[in-house]
């Protein structure tokens, strides 16, 4: 008998393959929807929790990104601010027009479907609420330091275009260094807001402090053997030349290091911990 993460691993593809496979979006969409899965898998294990809770937030996994699919095929991009909130749309997609009915659910805890609707609606927003009960922000938690360790290797390892699908790109180039607000957010150690964001440096700054918002231990270290973080931090190219401006660079490296004062973990390769 097959088991249910093979099953819905192959709902979720026959899903996905009813979109254009060929737009390089949907197969990044694809290739992201797994990667997800499997390491809120990886941290829901390293956190204790039994069996079914591990396959529990597999499936959060599988299924939280199954917005982008319809956002793609009506907007053409994945910015939300320019389309429709994703996770809202994957939401209703699932619980209020069925299509979570095709997925197989045996084997999840009997309270999967109850903390299903709010984990993944929640997943792209800035902050959980403070009112959601211990189990729930739990797998919301997972869910998204899963999402955001596998966000650090989409924005280091596929150009922009690529990426986002939009000829309007959200950020110019204009080659100035971060603003007074986007350094405030970076020494208070929490996300940049998306209306404080305008130009492509400040965008570069405020992917980075995601890195703040990363809730497990096991997702740090994570992102720190992956090495993506480092890569986006990096000053200069592979060939040793300088990607930014003197005061860009200078920026990157009081960002780098506000993380590691707020990890307590070295981003260097053997990153041992600093204390
Ligand atoms: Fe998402």
């Amino acid at each position: 008998m097959m088991d249910q993460k093979e099953e819905a691993g192959k709902v979720f593809l026959r899903y996905a393959e009813g979109y254009d496979t060929t737009n390089g979006l949907i197969a990044h969409k694809i290739e992201h929807t797994f990667r997800v899965a499997a390491l809120s898998e990886r941290y829901a294990n390293a956190l204790g929790m039994s069996a079914e809770d591990v396959r529990c937030a597999w499936f959060y996994g599988l299924l939280h990104d199954i917005g982008r699919f319809e956002q793609v095929r009506r907007f053409g991009t994945f910015v939300d601010s320019q389309s429709v909130d994703h996770a809202e749309l994957g939401a209703d997609l699932l619980f209020n027009e069925g299509l979570i009915s095709r997925f197989p659910t045996e084997g999840l805890p009997e309270d999967w479907r109850a903390m299903a609707e709010p984990v993944i609606r929640l997943h792209n927003k800035l902050r959980l609420p403070e009112a959601l009960d211990e189990r729930t922000r739990r797998f919301a938690e997972i869910l998204r330091d899963a999402d955001k360790t596998d966000i650090f290797r989409v924005i280091a390892s596929i150009p922009f275009e690529e990426r986002i699908g939009s000829s309007k790109a959200s950020f110019a180039d204009t080659g100035e260094a971060a603003g007074e607000a986007v350094m405030a957010c970076v020494r208070e150690h929490r996300c940049v807001p998306r209306e404080i964001r305008h130009n492509r440096f400040e965008g570069r700054i405020s992917h980075c402090c995601m890195a703040f918002e990363l809730v497990f231990e096991i997702s740090r270290q994570t992102v720190r053997d992956e090495g993506w973080l480092r890569a986006l931090l990096a000053e200069t190219d592979p060939a040793g030349k300088p990607l930014w401006t003197e005061q860009e660079a200078e920026q990157l490296r009081e960002l780098r290091g506000e993380i590691e004062k707020a990890w307590d973990i070295s981003l260097d390769e053997a990153g041992e911990k600093k204390s």
